[in-house]
């Protein structure tokens, strides 16, 4: 371990910092992964083009919460986070499968913890590793399972008036964005909402009973949702099973959000756990459903 550098991330680490990670989830995708599963596959292409954006992105707002550790030039491992108002929240977070269980993870880590001085938050969504949990635990967080609901969507269950209230964002909406993101999480998401405005489709359901707004990936699944009140959070969810493809998978569910259960039950969704909402100074948010990496 003596020949470790911990060092900040570079512009130029990032293609070698996205085939680490995917060969890091690979490895314990293959781990842990269950029998009714369909085996692990590695990252599609369109998938490691927007790691490699959202990373960079974090490089232009955060350089300080980004770092790598190496050993004889080579990367072994690395962190990127991201602060906003308040709360730090670890994006991703990977050792080189073989190297891993030797106390990089903890340098890494912790040094990505020093950007998260003078916050009184934090949020991660962690994986089911073992050791991840162990070094997330022992940092402060508290561990909130997880669940996702997958499967066909039974459509005769969507109710005739899904997607109404429900509109496409424009970036006149940001501000919007911002303010529920302050209600549901205590911290707008700022800079990143450009980012994902670019990689995603965004909807809006704003009325006087309520606000809220939702991301939907290429392949129509919430990749965020955030609403003032329960009601308008069904209804942006409702909307993007109607909308979306007849298989469906709604992840990043804790038991703080069961109306999202109620939704996906309805619909005859399969419910599985899936890692954990790692929580430090707050409960987990109610009316949303994060981003796994920018929460
Ligand atoms: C999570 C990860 C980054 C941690 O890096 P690492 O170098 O393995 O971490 P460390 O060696 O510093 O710490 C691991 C801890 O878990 C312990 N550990 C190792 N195997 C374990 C097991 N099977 N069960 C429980 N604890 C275990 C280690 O003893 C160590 O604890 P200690 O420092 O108190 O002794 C790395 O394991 C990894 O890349 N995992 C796959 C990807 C992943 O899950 N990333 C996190 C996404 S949220």
């Amino acid at each position: 371990m003596s020949g470790v550098l911990i060092r900040p991330m570079r512009a130029d680490d990032v293609p070698t910092a996205e085939r680490l990670s995917d060969e890091a989830f690979l490895e314990l995708d293959r781990r842990v992964f269950r029998r009714d599963q369909p085996d692990p596959e590695p990252r599609r292409p369109d998938h490691s083009a927007g790691w490699v954006e959202r990373t960079r992105h974090l490089l232009g707002t955060d350089a300080a919460g980004c770092w790598v550790a190496e050993e004889d030039g080579a990367m072994l491992g690395f962190a990127t986070s991201l602060r906003r108002e308040g709360t730090w929240v670890l994006a991703t977070y990977a050792v080189r499968p073989g190297q891993q269980g030797r106390g990089l993870g903890k340098q890494v880590l912790d040094a990505a913890l020093t950007h998260s001085q003078g916050c009184l938050r934090g949020m991660l969504s962690a994986s089911d590793d073992p050791r991840a949990v162990r070094r997330y635990l022992l940092a402060g967080f508290t561990m909130h399972p997880q669940m996702s609901l997958s499967g066909a969507v039974d459509r005769t269950a969507i109710p005739p008036d899904a997607g109404a209230k429900v509109r496409e964002a424009t970036a006149a909406d940001t501000d919007l964005m911002d303010s529920v993101d302050r209600h549901c999480r205590g911290a707008a998401h700022g800079p990143d909402h450009p980012l994902m405005q670019r990689i995603f489709r965004a909807v809006v359901s704003d009325s006087t009973t309520g606000s809220g707004y939702a991301y939907l990936n290429p392949r129509g699944a919430v990749a965020l949702l955030a609403a003032t009140n329960r009601r308008t959070a069904q209804r942006l969810l409702w909307s993007a099973i109607a909308e979306g493809p007849g298989e469906q998978t709604i992840g990043h569910v804790t038991a703080a959000n069961a109306w999202a259960v109620e939704i996906g039950t309805a619909v005859r969704l399969g419910l599985r756990t899936s890692g954990y909402l790692a929580l430090r100074g707050m409960r987990p948010p109610t009316t949303y459903l994060h981003n796994g990496a920018l929460l």
